[in-house]
């Protein structure tokens, strides 16, 4: 069933094919979104089994623009809290025929899994440490809204690499496009057989280093909730890795700033940082929505296989 699983198997035209139609659905400059028919009658499902406001919220306004219906259920106030199976609580919905699941749950795997035994549409929003396409999507239309191509782009990713799925959809697509992917945080939180995942990655723990000469800062947040003993302490974590003025200028001077959020301000970013003219991080948000939109409308229209 046609869905989206990940950046991974994506083809470079079907990427650059939503990119283009999210532009078409970003709003113009102070003008509100309108909302559209064009998926009326139709309805989706957000279900989440992890804490989420950026990726929920836009999935939801979304399918609104569309005109779709949307749902979200939580698995806290879900029967998964009564000891409900996955695969149970989606038969259970699949069974009530929505046009499309759109799934974040924290085991790597899980929506790839369902995918193939479910008749729904299912959109991966996120799994465990392995991927969160419509965020590596989200961001590459901000990084093009202000540079006219990825090519050659020094990205520069810095934080717990090692737990970020955002790291390994943006990795996937950048490397697709054929920009210079930076890896860089605490040896403990950078696997070294990420290198593998594309040709050109750059594996440092050199912050400075990381950031000279790059067109792109992508900050991650420390996943605390994945790490089952402590990989770095707290303490020394901003000092060493956190993004504060002083490093922006070792970067190109129009710098671009990134963070797929919620920021931790004061553990990965500062906040003179995260609220400089730099930072687009509340652009990454805007562009969740028209992203999401692309998203949808191309599930819910088409009749290509899960990616
Ligand atoms: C990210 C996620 O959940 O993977 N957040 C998001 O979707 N915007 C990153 C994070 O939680 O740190």
């Amino acid at each position: 069933m046609a869905g989206l699983l990940g950046i991974e198997r994506l083809e470079r035209p079907e990427i650059e094919e939503i990119l283009d139609r999210a532009k078409d659905f970003q709003p113009v400059q102070n003008e509100s979104f309108k909302r559209l028919d064009l998926l009326r009658g139709r309805m989706v499902v957000n279900l989440f089994f992890e804490a989420s406001t950026r990726t929920r919220t836009s999935f939801e306004i979304a399918a609104k623009r569309l005109g779709a219906d949307a749902i979200s259920i939580t698995a806290s106030g879900s029967s998964v809290s009564k000891g409900e199976s996955l695969v149970d609580t989606l038969n259970t919905l699949a069974a009530m025929r929505p046009d499309a699941i759109i799934m974040r749950h924290s085991a790597s795997g899980a929506p790839h899994f369902l995918a193939r035994y479910l008749p729904t549409p299912i959109v991966n929003a996120g799994d465990g440490t392995h991927e969160h396409p419509t965020q590596a999507l989200l961001d590459a239309r901000t990084i093009l809204d202000r540079r006219p191509t990825l090519e050659g782009l020094r990205v520069t990713i810095i934080g717990d690499i090692a737990h970020s799925r955002v790291a390994r959809s943006n990795l996937y697509l950048l490397s697709k496009f054929g920009a210079r992917v930076v890896l860089c945080g605490p040896a403990s939180l950078l696997p070294s057989e990420l290198s593998q995942l594309a040709p050109g990655i750059e594996l440092t723990t050199d912050m400075r280093q990381a950031i000279r000469g790059s067109d792109v800062i992508m900050m991650l947040r420390v996943q605390l909730e994945r790490q089952h003993e402590s990989a770095f302490p707290a303490s020394e974590y901003f000092r060493f890795y956190g993004l504060r003025l002083e490093h922006i200028g070792l970067a190109k001077p129009d710098v671009i700033v990134m963070h797929p959020g919620p920021i931790n301000r004061g553990r990965e970013i500062s906040s003179e940082v995260a609220d400089s003219q730099r930072s687009v991080i509340l652009n990454q948000v805007e562009n969740g929505i028209a992203v999401r939109m692309a998203v949808l409308e191309r599930v819910l229209t088409r009749t290509c296989r899960n990616s």
